[in-house]
């Protein structure tokens, strides 16, 4: 049994205390000492999946993997599910601990279905020139337990676009939803409709229902010196999680082509001040907004019946769609732009993030007089389709 699990769902190794011997006892009595592929008081903390007590001469360690294993004393195997190569951060001392890899019977990352790898990547940094181009693997970058079986491309880390991919994969965050209950907030691969492209993109699966795709992201780091990007990619929502960018209304309107998506979220917060949280609504009054912000039309939509306030929304420009410059989303001067000004009640209570100007306003108005709350980290302006 032991044997059978080590050999199929193991992948690495290893082990093992050793707290009472000295480390030349140690080195000889494990036949540590001498082995290249073993490292001396290291471990990979957080990936050890089994671990179990084995005594001296007990075939299972040896099986998966080291030959060196004449400790007399109780050892304990533990088996790790990733290599030193691939989560290098992990590495760490610890002083009852041998690392050992390259174990003849380890199973390379991605190889059985039970140790899928999260990227092509990942296999790379894992295997090295071991990690062969078109070979297939297992990948799981959802995390989400159900692993395919794709081709990596070793010299772009990325995964073969292919027909059968785009089959396999989901088209969109709300698609991925679907697929399971019990999903987390964090990064998904979606298959583009229109030529099967991957993207790695990042899924809210919690927020009203969730299955939103980010899509604009600018959060405030070091409140002295804000910044942002404008892309006029699509692609680049790719970096939006770590990265703080503003789609252009082409970039959106290309997105929209190849992703359906009727719903758009926005949302800002200061820790200082109030929370703007607004789901476009799920009628023709919504759509017009979606519209305008995907640029397919320049006609600032309607504001009054277009929107939904979410439940931590307590902004002041939501109350009193009324009060809205022209009763409309947007504004007209800035043009293709448009998560700039997203919406605001003129003097009052505005969405504005400008760059290289201290109008960074959310529910607020940056002029003596009127109400401002100061910038802090962690404030944010965030966009999100569904
Ligand atoms: C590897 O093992 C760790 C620790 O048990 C676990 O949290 C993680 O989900 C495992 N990863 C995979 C891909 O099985
Ligand atoms: C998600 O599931 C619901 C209910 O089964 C269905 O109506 C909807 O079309 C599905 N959405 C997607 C994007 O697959
Ligand atoms: C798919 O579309 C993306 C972006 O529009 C482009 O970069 C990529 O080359 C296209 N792929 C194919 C196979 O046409
Ligand atoms: C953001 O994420 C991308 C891809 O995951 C990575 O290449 C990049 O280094 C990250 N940037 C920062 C600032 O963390
Ligand atoms: C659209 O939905 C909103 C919010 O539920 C509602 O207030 C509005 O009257 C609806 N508009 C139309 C045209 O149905």
């Amino acid at each position: 049994m032991l044997l059978m699990a080590c050999r199929q769902a193991s992948f690495f190794i290893v082990l093992f205390f050793i707290s009472q011997l000295s480390r030349d006892d140690a080195s000889q009595q494990c036949g540590a000492g001498g082995d290249l592929y073993s490292f001396y008081q290291m471990m990979l903390k957080g990936h050890t999946y089994k671990s179990f007590k084995t005594a001296t001469g007990t075939p299972e360690c040896r099986e998966v993997k080291v030959t060196t294993w004449l400790c007399s004393l109780q050892l304990i195997c533990e088996l790790n599910n990733r290599t030193k190569e691939a989560r290098p951060e992990d590495f760490v001392t610890n002083k009852d601990r041998y690392y050992m890899s390259k174990g003849p019977k380890r199973v390379p990352l991605g190889s059985i279905r039970e140790l899928p790898a999260e990227s092509c990547n990942e296999i790379k940094a894992s295997e090295g020139g071991k990690a062969v181009s078109g070979n297939n693997y297992w990948i799981d970058s959802t995390r989400s337990g159900n692993s395919i079986l794709a081709g990596c491309d070793m010299k772009t880390e990325g995964l073969y676009k292919t027909w059968f991919l785009a089959f396999w994969y989901r088209h969109s965050c709300k698609e991925i939803r679907n697929t399971s209950s019990h999903l987390k907030d964090g990064e998904y691969w979606i298959a583009l409709k229109k030529n099967g492209s991957l993207l790695k993109v990042y899924c809210d699966m919690t927020t009203d229902g969730g299955g939103w795709l980010l899509v604009s992201n600018v959060v405030v780091g070091n409140p002295s010196s804000l910044q942002y990007s404008f892309e006029s990619s699509y692609r680049e929502i790719s970096n939006c999680h770590n990265k703080s960018l503003l789609l252009t209304i082409d970039a959106m309107k290309e997105l929209r082509r190849h992703l359906s998506f009727t719903q758009l979220r926005f949302h800002c917060s200061k820790n200082k001040g109030r929370t703007l949280h607004l789901t476009t609504a799920a009628n023709s009054s919504g759509e017009a907004v979606v519209q305008y912000f995907s640029g397919q039309t320049d006609a600032n939509p309607k504001a009054c019946g277009s929107f939904v306030r979410m439940k931590d929304d307590n902004s002041k420009l939501a109350v009193d769609c009324n009060q809205w410059w022209n009763k409309v989303w947007g504004y007209s001067y800035f043009g293709k732009n448009r998560y700039r000004i997203v919406a605001y009640v003129p003097g009052k209570y505005h969405w504005r993030i400008f760059k290289g100007s201290s109008r960074w306003e959310c529910d607020d108005f940056h002029i003596n007089g009127a109400e401002y709350f100061d910038l802090s980290t962690g404030d944010f302006w965030r966009v999100f389709v569904r």
